[in-house]
């Protein structure tokens, strides 16, 4: 059985910066460790002397074998250093981790606030080309200059019905939209008989929830993936409790059908 404590190192590729704070790292893997990943899983990505922190996949899946990419937004002393890496320079890598999202079987909307969509990029990548599915995609971020992967979104419009809003209108261009991601849901037709995806800052959950909710959407299709400090990973230490869950093992995605019993995401 495979020993999800036990670090293994990866290769940093190449670095895409994405903004001043957010870098992209695309890591080489060992090929002999035939490395699998579902959508929405994470992995435990650090420094030797420095520790380690979970950060969500954001490439697609079906390229695992030879490598990932994770998407890093400075918020501390690990993640400053993380951002500061090189190509040829190596991380610490355990798992994936996780549940991930749902198998995309139906149509799907994917909401996004700030580097929320780095692990939806991995749903994106890994369904973009279905013929059988419509995708929805909004993006909510402050302005053009914290907006990551803008280098995809033109790509992505030829295929997705995409959304991008952004909160300060100086900025605007591109055709991104103006306001809030919630005013951008409530503006728009959504995709019938689809799965809703979610990732962003916990602040905006309770708000997509109610006008997903308003909208005619069932609880039981609402999927949001949480945040929370972690430490082991793997349900050990209990820092990433949630109700009777844990982020980190049964997470981090959740059904909005759990979730709308939790304080915090109560609407
Ligand atoms: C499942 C999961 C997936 C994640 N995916 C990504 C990702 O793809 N990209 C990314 O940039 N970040 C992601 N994060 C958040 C990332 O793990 C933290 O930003 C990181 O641990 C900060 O480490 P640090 O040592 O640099 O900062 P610290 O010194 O540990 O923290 C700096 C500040 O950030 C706050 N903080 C730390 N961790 C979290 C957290 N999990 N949620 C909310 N606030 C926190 C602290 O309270 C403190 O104020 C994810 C977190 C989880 C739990
Ligand atoms: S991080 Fe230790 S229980 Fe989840």
């Amino acid at each position: 059985m495979e020993n999800n404590l036990k670090q293994k190192f990866a290769k940093i590729v190449s670095v895409v910066k994405e903004t001043v704070s957010v870098s992209t790292l695309i890591l080489g893997l060992p090929e002999q460790d035939n490395f699998a990943f579902r959508a929405g899983q994470f992995v435990m990505i650090g420094i030797p002397g420095f520790g380690e922190c979970p950060l969500g996949i954001s490439s697609n899946p079906a390229d695992a074998q030879k490598q990932i990419s994770v998407t890093v937004r400075q918020a501390g002393e690990l993640t400053e250093k993380l951002n500061q890496l090189k190509k040829g320079d190596c991380v610490t890598f355990r798992g994936p981790f996780g549940n991930g999202f749902p198998e995309v079987a139906s149509n799907l909307i994917l909401i996004a606030g700030g580097c929320g969509i780095a692990p939806l990029m991995a749903v994106i990548l890994e369904n973009q080309k279905r013929k059988d599915i419509k995708i929805q995609i909004f993006i909510g971020c402050k302005d053009a200059a914290t907006l990551i992967y803008k280098e995809k979104y033109k790509q992505l419009q030829k295929t997705c019905d995409l959304s991008v809003a952004l909160e300060q209108k100086s900025l605007l261009k591109f055709g991104f939209i103006s306001g809030s991601v919630i005013n951008a849901i409530a503006k728009k037709k959504l995709v019938a008989d689809a799965k809703v995806f979610i990732c962003g800052p916990e602040a905006m959950y309770s708000s997509v929830a109610k006008i997903l909710l308003e909208k005619g959407i069932a609880p039981k299709d609402i999927y949001m993936s949480l945040e929370k400090r972690m430490h082991c990973g793997v349900g050990v230490c209990e820092h990433c409790a949630i109700g009777t869950k844990y982020i980190c093992k049964d997470g981090p995605v959740f059904d909005y059908e759990f979730l709308k019993n939790i304080d915090k995401y109560k609407i």
